[in-house]
């Protein structure tokens, strides 16, 4: 699953992945570039997003996100797209939001090495008893509030997970 760049440094390379690719996947994005800024890890993972909606392709994250992101500090700048097959060579650890998700990243696996590459969100999470991160798209403010608290549980516990030592910020 992992890439070492030398003998003590692993390299993660992590897509979240979600319906439209404007909500809950390009929030986890910049949630998780947001910690690894924070914690000095910005050189130990690669992040990007996806969804298997095309509807939105090419656009900034729904207004709606980008303003309840930003008042908790993260800027969300991902422009949208599809996820293709091509994906589970590209990254090491593919990650849905629902079961939507997960059932859809099955099928589009090529095969046995790429279908173990994928996890769901919450499996990460360490506060919430939650099992997916639901879909904010017709919810009022209380929905988007409650994936940012789901997004930003899980992304901590992705990084405890793959950096057991390196969960303290840096300064
Ligand atoms: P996301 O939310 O999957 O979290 O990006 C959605 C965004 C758009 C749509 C559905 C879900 N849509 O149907 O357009």
């Amino acid at each position: 699953m992992e890439k070492h760049t030398n003998d003590t440094a692993p390299h993660y390379r992590v897509l979240f992945v979600c319906l439209g690719n404007i909500c809950r996947s390009p929030a986890a994005e910049g949630i998780m570039r947001h910690l690894l800024r924070e914690r000095g890890l910005t050189d130990r993972m690669e992040v990007d997003s996806a969804g298997f909606y095309g509807g939105h392709a090419g656009s900034l994250p729904d207004p709606r996100m980008r303003a309840h992101a930003a008042r908790r500090g993260y800027l969300l700048e991902h422009h949208a797209r599809c996820i293709g097959a091509g994906d589970f060579e590209r990254f090491d650890l593919v990650i849905g939001m629902d079961d939507a998700n997960i059932d859809d990243l099955r099928e589009l696996a090529p095969d046995l090495a790429a279908s173990s590459k994928i996890h769901r969100m919450t499996e990460y999470c360490r506060n919430y008893p939650h099992d997916h991160v639901p879909d904010p798209y017709y919810s009022g403010a209380d929905g988007f509030e409650l994936v940012l608290n789901l997004l930003e549980d899980a992304c901590a516990g992705l990084l405890e997970t793959l950096f057991p030592d390196s969960s303290c910020t840096k300064d």
